[in-house]
């Protein structure tokens, strides 16, 4: 038994390991104020005590599904667990792992976290009191759709972390990608860079503007494109480069930026997996004509779903929001100047992923101690390398802890792993050996053995030194 887990908001960057208080609520506190402190430990649960006497569990699921049914109009978690039941110690179907200490006498003394049964998931999204409050605000005024503050308000503050003047929030970080092509003016007979290792978003979004995808390998250091895999795979035809910052890894941005500046090509950064990586002392996102993020539920920052694109220039901003809204004119009713799309974000998911942006570099924080604690339990095992070290001139983020291992050995590890309850996942597939991309494959050596070694760990809240140690040991039975 350990009490591990990271609770949030500590003040600034840092977070914060749960204590005792964190986990335990008063029988008086109302259900709301569970709620925001199961939110706010990680754990997804609190006990309830009534003075030393123990009462109860309760647990997001139960206070999320028993709201359906009201439980939130209970004045006190008292009349809450007489209503809706209580759940007792070292109930089976308690799935947080969140275990009362308790004397002989039904008073809590002690409180325990033992997660060694349960599943270790590769990305979970963290969300504490202050995401769900501005949810709340968002849903009670009523703007659930595109109109709402919180749309203005993240796209702002969003395009302030990154340092660049416009933000224009969508639906997704896909058709971010498309908008920004689209706004671009890419289209039939054009060719467009990506890589070959990323996610299939970034092709298939040249791919809808009816564009020529050019695959280019990625660089070994960096594991993005480069100066030397872009001047390789450049033609006269070549209008757009998408770099992508893969796993958080900056691509080479200044070398690239200069040689698209000279031959008058633009450039689209997929920031979708490196929210907060810089090269060169500068954040991602500000190198190109447009760059576009994620906000999925598995990344830095997530809305659920939704996306941003930011650039400097007002003329692609001011497209980029008339695509957006079907082609609309502002200010003009139905006057559509464009054929455009309806990319639009939810006030509803821009509140959610504004709280998030709030404590952007907590996350960004804890994920960076993960990958330490990795470093440490997988480090002296044969065949495990981690991601080369990149130059003082690259700051990486960690979205997802990756390793390298043995691609004979990959398989066994993942069904080990599978046994274990522990969630891991390969790299992207190069591009080129997916079947939609045959037209356009091209050999991309270093992709192949990237993708074909690559290990994405778990990556969340719930990854603590003793789920490391979990990771470690099915590690060290497959490859020791
Ligand atoms: C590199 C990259 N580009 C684009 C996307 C697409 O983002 P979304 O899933 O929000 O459409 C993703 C995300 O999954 C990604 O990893």
């Amino acid at each position: 038994m350990s009490l591990t887990m990271p609770a949030v908001p500590a003040g600034g960057d840092d977070w914060a390991l749960a204590g005792d208080e964190d986990l335990v609520c008063d029988a008086s506190d109302s259900p709301m104020a569970a709620i925001e402190k199961c939110l706010d430990n990680g754990v997804g649960a609190c006990l309830v005590v009534d003075g030393p006497r123990y009462l109860g569990r309760v647990t997001l699921g139960e206070l999320g599904h028993t709201a359906l049914d009201g439980a939130l109009l209970a004045p006190t978690l008292r009349q809450h667990l007489d209503t809706f039941g209580r759940r007792l110690a070292n109930d089976p179907a308690s799935t947080e792992g969140l275990q009362p200490e308790l004397d002989a006498g039904g008073n809590l003394i002690g409180v325990a976290i033992d997660r060694s049964a349960q599943r270790i998931q590769i990305a979970r999204p963290d969300m504490s009191h202050l995401e769900f409050r501005a949810l709340l605000d968002a849903f009670l005024s009523s703007w659930i759709s595109s109109k709402g503050p919180y749309v203005e308000r993240f796209e702002t503050d969003f395009s302030g972390f990154v340092g660049v003047r416009h933000g224009i929030a969508v639906s997704n970080g896909t058709v971010a990608l498309h908008l920004a092509l689209m706004a671009l003016g890419i289209g039939p007979g054009d060719e467009v860079i990506v890589p070959d290792l990323t996610f299939a978003a970034t092709i298939n979004a040249v791919l809808y503007c009816g564009a020529t995808p050019v695959i280019a390998d990625v660089d070994a250091h960096t594991w993005c494109l480069s100066l030397a895999t872009v001047e390789r795979a450049c033609t006269p035809r070549t209008k757009a480069i998408i770099p992508v910052h893969l796993y958080g890894r900056p691509a080479e941005m200044g070398p690239i930026a200069a040689f698209a500046a000279r031959h008058g090509i633009a450039i689209v950064e997929d920031c979708a997996e490196a929210h907060g990586a810089r090269y060169a002392g500068r954040p991602v996102g500000g190198f190109g004509d447009v760059a576009c993020f994620s906000f999925f539920a598995n990344k830095i920052v997530t809305s659920g779903e939704g996306g941003m694109c930011l650039t400097n220039s007002a003329d692609l901003a001011g497209t980029m929001r008339v695509l957006r809204d079907h082609g609309m004119t502002p200010g003009r009713s139905y006057w559509h100047e464009r054929v455009g799309f309806n990319y639009r974000i939810t006030n509803l998911q821009a509140a959610v992923g504004h709280a998030q942006l709030g404590r952007v570099r907590q996350t960004l924080r804890r994920n960076a101690d993960i990958v330490e604690m990795y470093r440490v339990a997988l480090g002296g095992i044969p065949g495990v390398r981690f991601p080369p070290d990149m130059d003082a001139i690259y700051s990486p983020v960690v979205w997802l802890a990756s390793v390298l291992v043995p691609a004979e050995r990959r398989v066994a590890l993942f069904e080990a792993a599978a046994r274990a309850d522990i969630e891991l996942r390969p790299f992207f597939h190069s591009l080129s050996t997916l079947p939609p991309y045959q037209p356009w494959a091209r050999p991309c050596p270093v992709s192949l053995a990237l993708s074909a070694s690559g290990v994405n760990l778990p990556t969340s809240r719930l990854v603590d030194a003793d789920a490391v140690d979990r990771v470690a040991e099915v590690f060290r039975n497959v490859l020791a």
